[in-house]
C-alpha cells in the first residue's frame, strides 16, 4: 500500500501544520523562524503575509498570465489580491488555518501539498514560489518538475530567490518567540545562479530576472514540449531529508487535514534573508 493510500503525511508536510506556525497564523503574525540544526535561523514574515499585498507584490501580479496557481499560498494574500482583479486563481497550502485565512480574504485555496493530486494539471497558465517557497520538501529540483507537469506546455512559473549565489539544503524545525519547536523537515534556499541551473535541468527557461525593494525574482517559461514524466514529478517521501536525485519516490499522498486537524484551526524579511538567531539559540545564521 502506498504513502497515498495509507493516509500517511510525510514530515515535510506535516511539519507546517505544528501549533507554533498555526499559531502565528491566527494571530496574524510572528516572531516565527526557520530554525537550522546549527541553530541559526530564517524568519518567517508570517505579518506580511498576513497582510495586504504590497507594491512588489502586486507587480508580480501583474506579470501572471491567465489562471494562476499559487503553490504555499500561506494565508492567502495573493490568491485574495488576484480574485479581487477577477482572475482564476487557486492557492494550496497543507495548514488548514493558512487555507481558511485565504478562503475567508476571499481567495479559492485547497488545503494540499504540491504533490497531492491537484485540480487542472498541466493546464495552470502561471505558477508561483514566493516568499521562499522554492524550499518546499527540501529538493528544488523535483518541485520545478512537479511544477512542470502542472502548468502548460509554454506556462510561466515565477520564482522569488535568495541574495547571492546561494544553494543551501538544510533540515530546519519551525520555531517561535518562546523556543517551541515544530519537527524537524528538509528546506531549501537558492539564490539566481542555481535555481536557473536546476530550471534548465527540470525544462524550465529563463524568462525574465528582476529585483524590487530587495526581493529577487526569477520568471520562467516551460518548454513547449513534451509532459514531465510522471517519476520526475514525485514527491522526496521519507521523512528525513532526500538527496535531489533520489532514485526511488512513494506515489503522490493527500495531505487534507482530518475532522480533527479541521476543527482544531480556526480561525522583513523573509525566509530569504538570514535572522539574528532565534529564541534559545546561541548562533547567528552562518
Ligand atoms: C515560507 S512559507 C510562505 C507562505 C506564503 N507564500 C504566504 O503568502 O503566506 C511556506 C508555505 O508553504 C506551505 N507548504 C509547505 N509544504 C508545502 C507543500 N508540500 N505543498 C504546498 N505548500 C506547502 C506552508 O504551509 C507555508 O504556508
Amino acid at each position: 500500500m502506498s504513502t497515498a493510500e495509507a493516509g500517511v503525511v510525510p514530515a515535510e508536510v506535516a511539519a507546517w501544520r505544528c501549533d507554533p506556525y498555526t499559531e502565528a497564523l491566527v494571530r496574524g503574525g510572528g516572531p516565527l523562524y526557520l530554525r537550522r540544526s546549527d541553530g541559526s535561523a530564517l524568519p518567517l514574515d508570517v505579518e506580511r503575509w498576513c497582510g495586504a499585498v504590497d507594491t512588489v507584490d502586486a507587480a508580480l501580479l501583474d506579470r501572471c498570465e491567465g489562471s494562476v496557481l499559487d503553490v504555499g499560498c500561506g494565508p492567502g494574500r495573493l490568491v485574495a489580491a488576484l480574485a479581487g482583479r477577477g482572475r482564476s486563481a487557486l492557492g494550496i497550502d497543507p495548514n488548514p488555518t493558512a487555507v481558511a485565512r485565504a478562503t475567508a480574504s476571499g481567495g479559492r485555496a485547497l488545503c494540499r501539498s504540491a504533490f497531492d493530486p491537484l485540480p487542472q494539471e498541466g493546464g495552470w497558465d502561471t505558477a508561483l514560489l514566493v516568499d521562499g517557497n522554492i524550499g518546499i520538501g527540501g529538493a528544488p529540483g523535483r518541485l520545478l518538475s512537479r511544477i512542470r507537469s502542472l502548468v502548460r506546455a509554454g506556462g510561466l512559473l515565477i520564482v522569488e530567490t535568495a541574495p547571492g549565489d546561494v544553494c543551501e539544503h538544510m533540515t530546519v524545525r519551525i520555531c517561535d518567540e518562546r523556543g517551541r519547536l515544530g519537527d524537524p523537515f528538509p528546506w531549501a534556499r537558492l539564490g539566481i545562479p542555481a535555481l536557473l541551473r536546476l530550471a534548465e535541468r527540470a525544462e524550465w527557461t529563463r524568462a525574465d530576472v528582476w529585483e524590487a525593494d530587495e526581493r529577487r525574482f526569477v520568471a520562467l517559461r516551460s518548454a513547449a514540449g513534451a509532459p514531465v514524466a510522471a517519476a520526475d514529478a514525485r514527491p522526496p517521501g521519507g521523512r528525513t531529508a532526500q538527496p535531489e536525485r533520489s532514485a526511488t519516490a512513494p506515489r503522490a499522498y493527500r495531505t487534507a487535514p482530518t475532522t480533527a486537524e479541521a476543527a482544531k484551526s480556526s480561525a522583513q524579511s523573509n525566509s530569504q534573508r538570514p535572522a539574528n538567531g532565534c529564541p534559545g539559540s546561541p548562533l547567528l545564521d552562518r
